[in-house]
């Protein structure tokens, strides 16, 4: 079976991370977000993937190459122009082989989903079209899935108000679909802003399409793990989550197990004065000072720095991130190159952008800080 996975989004409600790095490609413990979909692709013997590439492809293929190295066939489909999700299905058309089933993919999820088990179902109820289902609280920000008794879908409604949800099951973003589906997304137009309800995604075109055709569409529910990373709360609670073994399969860390679930990559320094609780991952030439405590889950990228009596608890670094002297970080994303000064302390899931340098003594709680923006030093508390 070959799978589509759709990596062309903008992932605005991540920026500023995601105006350096596509949302694929942001680091959850210190590999590609990418990496941990394309394993989980793997261990269902699905070794032919497409990338429905738009927003920042440049950024992938000098990444991942041809896919030899995670156990996959890669291949690169370009979008000039943001082709919504049905349309950006049907452009890969022609590296789809005849009439087999195939699996789409929303790049932006974080699952265990037992894709092996899902189509075990979509076969037995001679489904043309099969979404993976979850369950949550409030569906008003996703897909909701009506079912009949048998789990045949009989309407679905994206992103309707909270009040308007007729059911807790949510497209989990991960459908196997049969190839005469694709003749029913219809051609996008010519515009150059995609409007709101559009027949040519998946979401407003093809699923309502296929159930006003009579088509048979079912859903498969399960209690798999399931996060879509698209904001930063969510983003960092999914690698909260993976490193805590919340999933039933994980890629093992890069580096060196230091001790119990403490990885570091080559070159890393860690004084024997600090304290690092796992899980943890920190990469390569990293240097922890005397007295810096480190509290996991968290991860730091390569070139990291973190100073004495500094304290990390929760956070998610990219590379050459560099905490000052008492800085006090929690629960928060440190872009490439962020800069904190002494005593700062940044918490409440705050953005800090790359190359953005806090002055001493500043308190963020929940804020975003732009790409390579600066404040200057707080007056220290008395
Ligand atoms: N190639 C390509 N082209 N990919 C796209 C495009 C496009 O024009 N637009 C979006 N994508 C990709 C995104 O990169 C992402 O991986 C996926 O499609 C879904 O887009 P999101 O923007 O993350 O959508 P969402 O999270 O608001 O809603 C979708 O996912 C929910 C589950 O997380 C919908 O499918 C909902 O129905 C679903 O519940
Ligand atoms: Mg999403």
């Amino acid at each position: 079976m070959k799978a589509i996975l759709l990596v062309g989004g903008q992932g605005t409600r991540l920026r500023p991370l995601t105006l350096s790095k596509p949302k694929p490609l942001l680091p959850l413990a210190n590999r590609p977000f990418l990496d941990h979909v394309l394993f989980l692709l793997n261990l269902h013997g699905i070794s032919d993937v497409v990338l429905a590439v738009g927003y920042r492809s440049e950024s992938f293929e000098p990444q991942y190459g041809d896919g030899s190295h995670l156990g996959v066939r890669l291949h690169y489909v370009r979008e000039d122009k943001p082709l919504d999700t049905g349309w950006a299905i049907k452009n890969v058309e022609s590296f789809l082989a005849g009439n087999e089933t195939f699996l789409v993919f929303n790049g932006d999820i974080l699952t265990d989903l037992d894709l092996t088990d899902m189509l075990r179902q979509h076969r037995e109820h001679g489904a043309v079209c099969t979404i993976s289902l979850t369950s949550v609280d409030d569906p008003s920000a996703y897909g909701v899935v009506d079912m009949d008794e048998e789990g045949r879908v009989q309407r679905f409604t994206e992103k309707p108000k909270r009040e308007e949800a007729t059911s807790n099951w949510i497209n989990a973003g991960t459908y196997l679909l049969e190839p005469e589906v694709l003749q029913y997304i219809s051609e996008p137009q010519l515009l150059d802003e995609i409007p709101p309800g559009r027949p040519y995604s998946v979401e407003y075109g093809l699923f309502p399409k296929l159930l006003e055709e009579g088509l048979p569409i079912y859903g498969y529910r399960t209690g798999a793990y399931w996060l879509d990373i698209g904001s930063p709360a969510k983003y960092l609670q999914a690698q909260t989550d993976l490193m805590s073994g919340r999933l039933k399969y994980n890629l093992p860390p890069e580096g060196e197990e230091l001790w119990q679930g403490v990885w570091a990559g080559e070159g890393t320094f860690i004084d024997s004065g600090a304290r690092v609780t796992g899980p943890a991952v920190l990469g390569r030439n990293c240097k922890v000072r005397a007295n810096a405590a480190l509290t996991g889950p968290l991860a730091l990228g390569d070139n990291c720095e973190v100073g004495e009596h500094a304290r990390l608890d929760g956070i998610i670094a990219w590379d050459k991130a560099y905490f000052g002297e008492k800085a006090d970080c929690r629960q928060s994303i440190f872009g490439n190159n962020a800069q904190i000064g002494e005593g700062s302390h940044i918490d409440g899931v705050s953005v800090i952008g790359d190359d953005a340098t806090i002055g001493a003594n500043n308190r963020l709680s929940g804020e975003k800080v732009d790409i390579g923006e600066s404040l200057p030093d707080s007056e220290a508390e008395g």
